[in-house]
């Protein structure tokens, strides 16, 4: 089953846009391995929109823009598989992508098949110019289909925005993730309320198919396509967690030959990543919303995790009352836990654990419950 635990790798759009080309998919590659990312789970190298020519050829089939991909897709796929990861590229449901190129609209079996030949391992699908008739369960599943009908195993991501209530249907359509918000930018007001808006959605979020938060910015200082501002280290570790939290795939966005090596260390932090990779893949109960909200979650290894995220620029204590998740104090149990960045441990604690969370920041901790 693909798409078992969210999926993870590298995207062009947050950095590249149409600047997109060979040299820096295989630069991108090349570094995925280099700086031990590969080695943490990150395995899909996705190119997004603008890789074709602004026609299709006269036999109506897709092709690569040969100023930017001299070499061909098929060369940069086997390069990419030469390095032990996997190749992904982009299209649309409707005539056109969202930046005007060629769309998969009537084309859907001959492109799924040119996507195959490739050696294409993932499709991120648009829903830029559709007709207005044409529904997004149709369009998806026509892909999807189609997709299956090469015989090969290709990761199906959707990318609808949350239009016409995504949640709800896109898991019968065969689709392994799916985007249902608006598009990130670097900037920490724009991550925390495309994470908020999620939140009461995240029941729909399931082993092969889950909720798409949007590509990651950690490390972008407000450079490429997505530059808004930019985030402090605190924001971007803030934001890390939170797509770790909610069990988004994650989808590097940033220049990897311009990042830190503390945004590598994020990026590779094993506990972050091993609640993100959790195979029951439950979703969080919220013990409280708004800009400090409080989650539980069970994990699949029999412990639970408590996450308090303050999103707002003052210090925080923020409390996780043990009785909004059902434990009342004469059952004699409580946790013992620890947290996950620092090794901290809390000892017993029953009834209630509070703890302090500076601005823009996060606390996780993690461990059992105990009697
Ligand atoms: C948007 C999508 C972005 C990116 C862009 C390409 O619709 O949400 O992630 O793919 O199109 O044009």
């Amino acid at each position: 089953m693909l798409g078992r635990t969210p999926p993870m790798g590298w995207n062009s759009w947050n950095t590249f846009a149409w600047n997109i080309n060979e040299n820096v998919v295989r630069d991108m590659a090349d570094l995925i391995v280099e700086k031990g990312l590969k080695d943490a789970g990150y395995e899909y190298i996705v190119i997004d929109d603008c890789w074709s020519l602004r026609e299709r050829d006269e036999n109506g089939k897709l092709v690569a823009d040969p100023e930017k991909f001299p070499s061909g897709i098929k060369a940069l796929a086997d390069y990419v598989h030469s390095k032990g990861l996997k190749f992904g590229m982009y299209s649309c449901v409707g005539s056109r992508t969202c930046a005007c190129y060629p769309g998969a609209f009537g084309h859907e079996y001959t492109d799924a098949q040119t996507f195959a030949d490739w050696g294409v391992d993932y499709l991120k699908h648009d829903f830029c110019q559709r007709p207005s008739l044409a529904n997004g369960p149709i369009l998806y599943n026509r892909m999807s289909m189609a997709l299956k009908a090469t015989g090969r195993e290709i990761l199906f991501s959707a990318c609808n925005w949350g239009k016409f209530e995504t949640e709800k249907w896109i898991r019968s359509t065969g689709a392994h993730i799916y985007r249902s918000t608006f598009d990130i930018t670097d900037n920490f007001e724009c991550l925390s309320k495309i994470a908020m808006s999620q939140i009461d959605k995240l029941a729909y979020s399931t082993p092969g198919c889950f909720n798409d938060l949007d590509m990651l910015v950690v490390g972008m200082r407000n450079r490429g396509r997505v530059a808004d501002g930019g985030c402090t280290d605190t924001q971007y570790a803030t934001h890390f967690a939170l797509w770790c939290f909610l069990q988004s795939p994650l989808m590097i966005g940033g220049n990897l030959s311009a990042m830190t090596d503390s945004d590598f260390k994020l990026l590779k932090n094993k506990e972050l990543l091993r609640i993100n990779q959790d195979k029951e893949a439950r979703p969080p109960v919220v013990l409280a919303g708004g800009d400090r909200p409080i989650f539980f979650k069970h994990l699949d290894n029999g412990e639970y995790a408590i996450a308090f995220f303050n999103l707002t620029e003052g210090e925080a204590t923020m409390y996780a009352e043990f009785f909004d998740i059902g434990i009342t104090p004469e059952c004699g149990h409580g946790f013992e836990l620890r947290d996950i960045m620092t090794g901290e441990e809390t000892g017993f604690v029953k009834d209630y654990l509070g703890t302090k969370v500076e601005p823009f920041g996060f606390k996780i901790f993690r461990g059992k419950f105990v009697k």
